[in-house]
């Protein structure tokens, strides 16, 4: 559970040796290559995604009444072929389907307990657009993350709480216990959610929204998410929640969900989001999305996640100490790192949580005087070298740990003091534009660097992404 701790100090004295032996060495099993093969061959889930097809959006339509569990839903997905289809798949687990069609035809469906075989009664050409569309039911389930060792692990997915509220954290692979999809972040896709619920509670997810009325007593909460997303940063958090509107000074408006009894301490919480956006637009490139906001939940699920436009927190991530500004920071530096700008796989995870964490050492830079990054990252690089492992492929069980968060943060720096501060901060606005809604690799990074430092890098990165022996931290030229 611990594992999740996002601030740099408090994540290297809390992480255990239960995941790193196994993700040291970065090996995972191969997999064998079939005509069927459904995932978009990425070796840590290969039962996940399809690579066959490209979604353009997700419509999300259900229904929820706090006082029970299970849900009504239709989920209608618009999706391009990438070559003849006689049959695709679909994640999607645990809910029961009530009627499947492919551009308004009943389709043919099979199933095992993590995807959806769709045959449709014709076979789609490639390049055609084509709809399909799932009604379904049933209590939704969260499911243990995978790649997490450790006794309690964390749970991703739907989760309903015993008084009925419901959040939604999916990171890596939990979109499909409540929606059908390609859940994978290559595929990333525009989405409406809608959700319908009795007067009283309200729904945070992702984009910008109207709620509307319906049935008596009742609300739809229309979100529209227009720019792209990766199906694990879907979200709803459906509670009695008391928001705050503001914007940022340059403009870029706020809306925060809280508890209604942890209103006012939130406010105060998150009162330095406006001038971290404005500074990290700064420095990252203009904010990607339409607004930002937090939304925080009563519940102490020691974590934090970046869904998009929408960050979650657990109540007890937040609190007047450095930690909870820097993981405040962290969620927000994500919109850019993570967010718009997406992994092709996952073992490029540290592109995400190497940048995350960086940034919360750039917003501490920014705002206190006494602060020295120098000092501070030397005490990082200082910490235990047995969890500081390659941060580039880390293995499934490493994807959220010491070697992507901080020696991501570590590399960053290091090369930074090797590159010069002018073109360290071009890369990182070159970046966050050229893949701006897009995907990219480590290799992509790399030949980008190479590009702007006009020198290549490839050994300097190979030493600190691919072997389990830490560099030293080049001589500070700041
Ligand atoms: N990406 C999250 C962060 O660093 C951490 C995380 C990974 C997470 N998987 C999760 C949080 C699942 C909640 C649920 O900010
Ligand atoms: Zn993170």
């Amino acid at each position: 559970m611990v594992r999740r701790a996002l601030t740099g100090l408090v994540l290297i004295s809390l992480v255990g040796c239960a995941g790193s032996g196994s993700s040291s060495g970065g090996s995972h099993p191969s997999r064998s290559t079939t005509t069927t093969a459904p995932g978009p061959s990425d070796p840590y889930y290969s039962e996940a995604g399809a690579g066959v097809y490209d979604v353009g959006h997700y419509d999300i339509g259900l229904r929820y009444s706090p006082d029970q569990p299970a849900i009504t839903a239709t989920t209608t997905i618009t999706a391009t072929a990438k070559r003849n289809l006689a049959e695709f798949h679909l994640d999607f687990s645990g809910l029961t389907i009530d009627q499947i069609t492919v551009d308004a035809a009943a389709a043919g469906l099979s199933r095992t307990r993590t995807d959806l075989t769709v045959r449709p009664r014709r076979a789609i050409a490639s390049g055609a657009t084509f709809v399909t569309k799932i009604r379904y039911h049933g209590v939704p389930r969260a499911i243990a993350d995978p790649g997490d060792a450790s006794d309690d692990p964390t749970r991703i997915g739907w989760t309903r709480t015993r008084d009925g509220r419901v959040y939604v954290v999916s990171e890596p692979i939990g979109a499909r216990t409540w929606f059908p999809g390609n859940d994978h972040p290559a595929d990333k896709a525009t989405f409406d959610i809608r959700v319908d619920v009795p007067d009283g509670v309200s729904v945070a997810s992702n984009g910008t929204f109207a709620p509307t009325p319906g049935s008596p007593g009742r609300y739809t909460w229309h979100w529209t998410m227009a720019q792209p997303m990766a199906t694990y940063l879907a979200t709803v958090v459906i509670a009695p929640m008391r928001e705050e509107q503001t914007a940022s000074a340059a403009g870029v408006p706020i809306r925060n969900f809280f508890p209604p009894r942890l209103y006012d301490e939130s406010v105060t919480d998150f009162a330095t989001t406006g001038a971290m956006i404005d500074y990290f637009s700064t420095i990252f490139g203009p904010y990607p999305f339409d607004a930002y906001g937090a939304v925080v939940l009563r519940d102490e699920i020691g974590y934090a996640l970046e869904t998009q436009t929408m960050s979650i927190f657990g109540s007890d991530m937040l609190g007047t100490d450095q930690d909870a500004e820097d993981t405040v920071a962290h969620e927000l530096a994500h919109q850019w790192f993570g967010d718009s700008v997406s992994i092709r796989r996952w073992a490029d995870i540290w592109l995400n949580e190497g940048f995350a964490t960086y940034a919360q050492y750039l917003w501490d830079d920014h705002v206190d005087p006494a602060f020295d990054i120098n000092l501070e990252m030397a005490k990082l690089r200082a910490g235990d070298e047995r969890h500081l492992t390659r941060p580039h492929n880390p293995g499934v069980e490493g994807l959220f740990s010491a070697a992507t968060y901080e020696r991501g943060a570590l590399t960053l720096h290091a090369l930074r003091l090797t590159i010069g501060d002018a073109k360290f901060f071009e890369l990182v606005k070159v970046w966050t534009a050229k893949y701006r809604y897009a995907n990219a690799t480590t290799a992509d990074f790399i030949a980008l660097t190479n590009e702007i430092a006009g020198q290549d890098l490839t050994d300097f990165f190979h030493r600190w992404l691919d072997t389990n022996q830490v560099p030293p931290l080049p001589k500070s030229l700041l």
